[in-house]
């Protein structure tokens, strides 16, 4: 067992992600933690925290499973984020999604059981797949237009995934399997778990710049912001009509720090973190970006149009969407008592001006 009396020491594997690095941080931040472990194979968005003497950084690849042995054995709490969580990856590489996402993953699994190390993973709003609303007719809406039949709750909703050749659903399922691998560690072999189920997150240090910083087609916060810095038309893939509820980054942390530290109410639990009121559809977060760069930078630097293509185009064969995911986050405030408090505008521009002081500093740097 243990000595839960000592200050939790954490490892985050991928803690050089988007959600690791601030995840890091705020754990860096507050002296309630003892030595923070961090795993990844690249450290681009983390060197800030490198002098740290709280933080271990290993440079690795996870898949070297036998390096992730001694920090998994000696720490209180894993917080597992190693994804490929990107879209346009599962029609173009869904064995290496499939395997970043299920296989990888199991192994990590395994050796928090067999150290009885407590397991915090991420899982995906994607989970939940197509909605049902969108797979049966009109008549199932509520007679006053409510939405409450479109709000995903965790042990209740059905997770309805699209046919195996459209690939775009080898991520949810991959996902999905492993939520149900925990599950069951956790009901016959006494694993102790939460799952988070992330809804959409934004902010600083989200994704990438296909250019500057990665190669490739990022999540569609910044691939508006890459359109909107380079000039491009912001592509409203299939029409933009699909919605999105978008969660500023600081409140997702929020929630995950609420996790580590309501260790009882959120054992055994999943989790959707994501803020309700967000939602928004792709075309009107295309006009409301478009908008806000034109009152940030100026006019002068607003040379974008928004354009439109199709997913097959854009993503390739095998694509296919959630038409629409709202949260359900009842459990979230009673087990952890956590709201998210950042609305939907102020999410937006805060993510845009960290993206567009990142754009000048790496931009003056070479
Ligand atoms: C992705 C991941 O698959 C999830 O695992 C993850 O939980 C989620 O992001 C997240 O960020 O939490 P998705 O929301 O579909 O799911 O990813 P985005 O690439 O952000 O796409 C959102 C919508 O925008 C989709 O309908 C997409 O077709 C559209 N889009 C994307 C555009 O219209 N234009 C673009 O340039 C990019």
């Amino acid at each position: 067992m243990k000595n839960k009396k000592e200050l939790p020491t954490v490892c985050v594997l991928g803690c050089g992600g988007f959600v690791g690095s601030h995840l890091v941080e705020r754990l860096l931040d507050s002296g309630d933690y003892g030595q923070i472990t961090g795993i990844d194979i690249s450290d681009q968005k983390i060197r800030h925290l490198s002098g740290n003497s709280r933080f271990d950084f290993v440079k690795a690849d996870a898949h070297s499973i036998e390096l992730l042995r001694p920090s998994i054995e000696k720490s209180s709490t894993v917080i597992s984020l190693v994804a490929l969580c990107n879209p346009s990856l599962y029609t173009t590489i869904p064995l290496e999604v499939i395997d970043s996402n299920f296989t990888l993953p199991l192994e990590i699994v395994k050796l928090c059981h067999e150290y009885q190390t407590r397991l915090i993973h991420f899982s995906t709003s994607e989970v939940y797949g197509k909605t049902a609303m969108s797979l049966s007719d009109s008549s199932a809406m509520d007679e006053d237009g409510s939405i409450d039949r479109w709000v995903l709750t965790e042990d209740t909703s059905q997770l309805i995934l699209g046919p195996v050749r459209a690939q775009r659903w080898s991520y949810a399922c991959a996902k999905q399997l492993l939520e149900r691998v925990i599950y069951a560690y956790g009901t016959s072999n006494s694993l102790e778990y939460t799952i988070v189920r992330p809804f959409n997150f934004i902010g600083p240090r989200m994704d990438f710049l296909p250019g500057l910083e990665g190669e490739g087609i990022p999540r569609v916060f910044a691939c508006f912001m890459d359109a909107l810095l380079f000039e491009k038309p912001l592509q409203l893939v299939d029409g933009g009509n699909n919605r999105r509820c978008f969660t500023y980054i600081d409140d997702a942390i929020d929630a995950v720090m609420a996790i580590i530290d309501n260790r009882e109410s959120s054992r055994s639990q999943i989790f959707n973190i994501g803020n309700p009121d967000n939602e928004i559809s792709i075309r009107d977060l295309a006009s409301l970006m478009h908008q806000m760069y034109g009152e940030i930078r100026g006019k002068a630097y607003l040379r974008s149009s928004i354009g439109s293509i199709s997913g097959k185009e854009f993503y390739g064969e095998g694509y296919d969407d959630s038409d629409r995911r709202i949260p359900d986050i009842r459990k979230a405030v009673d087990c952890l008592g956590w709201k998210p408090k950042t609305g939907l505008s102020q999410t937006i521009q805060l993510s845009m001006l960290s993206f567009i002081e990142h754009f000048k500093t790496v931009k003056n740097s070479t």
